[in-house]
């Protein structure tokens, strides 16, 4: 089992030596190891159990850092940088040659984000390499919001998890790139699709690609529990499974007479929901539930990310 333990310096001590930590973020947890050295990152690859396809995301704690390992920063990625950043956005740039090609799985791009978290950005500030971290959990599985969600799946593969307490945000970050001066969104996540229109005006949203996905959290099926779920109008699949031991998750209904019913949100407030959506699709999923029900949520600000997510979990069925 790892040791979970809120001290920055003895995180340092480990990625010094070139092992992986858990480390809390904003969005999710993350698995992080020093993002410039090709040894640790295939560790990550290795301990996650994640296709070489799939590239990561360098995290560090200054603007000044990242135009160490790029060709170039557009004007509007500076204009989202010094918008949302501390936050839950991703930025897609060329990179250098100091970036290894495993980080960014031979593509020209790297993906950086500055998290909005006080003690890895404390972290951060005492490391001289960017950390690449994926979310901490197996591949295709439910990302950790928890230290004790890291702890339950990847515990016994790693030395030290951070303490940071429950992650505020939620869900992963937004990406961002852009292509022939368009702006681009490969991902919806922890920040609204209207706050980047704000700052760049128009953008683009990337439809999904199941085959060769320019980010594989675009996989059709991806954040899924192991257990079967049905998206749809959870009172009438309530009766058509009737048979079965169900579980609900619903935006703010709780239901009589199934075996478990959870509401991302009480008061139908979408940044709760968010919070609450990982831990409680991990509630049901542990729980002896044969199957769980959920409905979509309004498409409306952080809901177009919320139901992104539930669609590929539910493609099991
Ligand atoms: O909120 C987050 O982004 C969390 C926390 C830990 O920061 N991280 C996260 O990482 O969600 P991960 O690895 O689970 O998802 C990163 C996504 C992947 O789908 C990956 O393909 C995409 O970012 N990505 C990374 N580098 C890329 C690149 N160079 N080009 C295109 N997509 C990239
Ligand atoms: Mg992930």
């Amino acid at each position: 089992m790892a040791e979970i333990n809120s001290d920055i310096i003895r995180a340092k001590v480990f990625l010094d030596a070139n092992k992986l930590i858990g480390l809390p973020t904003e969005t999710v947890y993350g698995l992080a190891g020093n993002g410039l050295k090709a040894e640790v990152v295939s560790q990550i690859f290795e301990v996650k159990n994640r296709p070489h396809f799939d590239p990561l995301i360098l995290h560090t704690d200054s603007i000044e850092t990242v135009k160490k390992y790029v060709k170039g920063v557009p004007d509007n990625a500076y204009k989202l940088m010094n918008a949302f950043w501390p936050g839950p956005l991703t930025i897609l740039l060329e990179r250098n040659h100091l970036i290894p090609d495993l980080t960014c799985s031979g593509l020209d791009r790297v993906a950086f984000r500055i998290p909005n978290h006080p003690k890895t950005l404390n972290l951060l500030k005492l490391l001289d390499y960017p950390l690449a971290a994926p979310s901490a959990n197996p591949f295709g599985y439910i990302s950790p919001t928890t230290s004790e969600h890291v702890q339950k799946q990847l515990g016994d593969k790693i030395p030290y998890i951070l303490e940071g307490e429950l992650s505020e945000v939620g869900i992963e970050s937004t990406i961002v790139g852009f292509e022939k001066g368009k702006t681009i969104i490969y991902r919806l996540g922890g920040l609204e699709v209207d706050e980047i229109k704000k700052v760049v005006g128009e953008v683009t949203i990337l439809p999904h690609s199941s085959s060769k996905p320019d980010a594989p959290g675009m996989l059709k099926s991806h954040y899924a529990p192991r257990k079967d779920i049905i998206l749809g109008d959870i009172k009438s699949l309530i009766k058509k499974y009737s048979k079965l031991r169900i579980g609900t998750l619903s935006f703010s209904n709780f239901y009589e007479g199934v075996d478990m019913s959870l509401s991302l949100s009480a008061t139908g407030n979408m940044h709760e929901a968010a919070k609450n959506l990982f831990s409680h699709l991990r509630k049901l999923d542990e729980s002896n539930v044969d199957l769980i029900i959920t409905e979509k949520v309004p498409q409306t600000g952080l809901g177009k990310a919320i139901n992104d997510r539930l669609q590929r979990a539910a493609v099991k069925i």
